[in-house]
């Protein structure tokens, strides 16, 4: 039986706490709505000391979705706990998050703190957690920088004072996945089964989902991501790449999720309309051009068996279809089903001179449209009908 991993959806914190992302309360309403239908496990609504907006999301959130595990963040103080506990009173399963930074350039520079400070901030709250909540997550921030050693004797004092989850954030996005996963297994090993591994991998290198599914490889249970990748700087782990990786590779990650992957696309979607910015075309699973063919080979192959191109259907992500994508580097096959499709029926000789005529207008452009197809379809029937005259 493959086992299940947690999917901790941090859109509305993370996410929404970078450039261009922030949600007024009722944005992220409507955006918690579609993370219910996508089937996140935890959804992790806000940062309640940080504003006003953020602690009425949070309990809005909260009272809104009883079905759903809602998470409130705090740093290791008990201002920042007593807010996130006040925050999740409607929730009927809350968790508490809270977080300090273990390595040593934080604690040198940023908290100005001793590693047993710190240690025993990181208890002491969630002690203070435990007393209003039963699921109480600590976060050792900057983790992929912090002296293991050091590391796990947080982690160890986190879970006797009653963390349940112990997430291990590559907060910069520095860890590469072999490097990662070492230190996943370590801190695992240490821990045993008192606790839940949790990843949280930045993606300032580009490697957020290759560092997650390196950390579920060696022994992580949870990851946190967010919806099209958003998140401080270069964005948090994509939670669609890491769902369809599991999914599509499920021969070398044999794990589950309780993810609607049909809801992927849908949920990208509205997510761009709420927020300054979509993903880019190329974008993995939910960019435009995720299913889209424009090479001559690519679509010939393409029409001929879906598989020859495409490692999942589109509608598994709630893509409606592929696109074949008509430019200069199209072939006959695609440009003849296009005609097809737009109510041609063309003989061999007009199809190849429609080609010839398409091939150098699109020479000149950077896709061409149907209308320009049409045009192009009518200047040759329209000559055909004259020297039929
Ligand atoms: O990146 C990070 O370390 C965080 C923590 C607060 C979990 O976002
Ligand atoms: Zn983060």
């Amino acid at each position: 039986m493959a086992e299940r991993v947690i999917i901790f959806d941090t859109t509305l914190r993370d996410g929404e706490q970078s450039p261009g992302c922030s949600m007024t309360v009722p944005e992220k309403l409507r955006m918690a709505r579609k993370l219910v239908e996508l089937g996140v496990d935890i959804l992790e609504a806000g940062f309640p000391i940080a504003s006003e907006g953020d602690y009425e999301a949070v309990r809005a959130i909260a009272a809104e979705f009883p079905e759903v595990r809602v998470a409130a963040l705090a740093r290791a103080c008990t201002l920042d706990v007593e807010r996130a506990a006040r925050a999740l009173e409607p929730a009927r399963r809350p968790r508490i998050h809270t977080f300090i930074a273990t390595s040593d350039i934080h604690l040198r520079y940023k908290l100005r703190k001793s590693r047993q400070q710190v240690l025993e901030e990181a208890a002491r709250a969630v002690e203070l957690s435990r007393r209003y909540v039963e699921d109480v997550e600590f976060s050792a921030e900057d983790a992929t920088r912090t002296d293991p050693e050091y590391l796990i004797e947080v982690c160890r004092a986190a879970v006797a004072a009653g963390a349940r989850t112990v997430n291990l954030p590559d907060t910069v996005g520095y860890s590469l996945p072999e490097e990662f996963g070492a230190l996943i297994a370590q801190v695992a090993r240490a821990l045993g089964d008192s606790a839940i591994i949790s990843v949280h991998c930045h993606n300032d290198l580009g490697l957020a989902t290759a560092n997650s599914l390196a950390g579920v490889r060696a022994g992580a249970r949870q990851i946190e991501c967010t919806i099209n990748g958003i998140g401080e700087r270069a964005g948090n782990c994509a939670l669609e790449e890491v769902v369809m990786a599991m999914k599509v590779r499920n021969d070398l990650l044999p794990f589950e999720t309780g993810i609607v992957t049909e809801q992927l696309y849908p949920a990208s979607r509205l997510l761009a309309q709420l927020i300054s910015f979509g993903p880019q075309p190329n974008k993995a699973i939910v960019g435009d051009n995720a299913f889209a063919h424009e090479a001559g080979i690519h679509q010939d192959g393409f029409l001929k068996e879906r598989t020859t191109y495409e490692i999942m259907d589109p509608r598994t992500v709630g893509v409606p279809e592929s696109k074949l994508v008509l430019g200069k580097h199209s072939g006959r096959h695609a440009l003849s089903k296009r005609c097809q499709d737009l109510g041609y029926a063309l003989t061999r000789e007009q199809l190849e001179e429609v080609y010839q005529r398409f091939i150098a207008f699109a020479d000149r452009k950077k896709g061409v449209r149907n209308e320009e197809i049409v045009a192009i379809i009518e200047q040759v029937l329209a000559g055909a009908a004259q020297a039929a005259d």
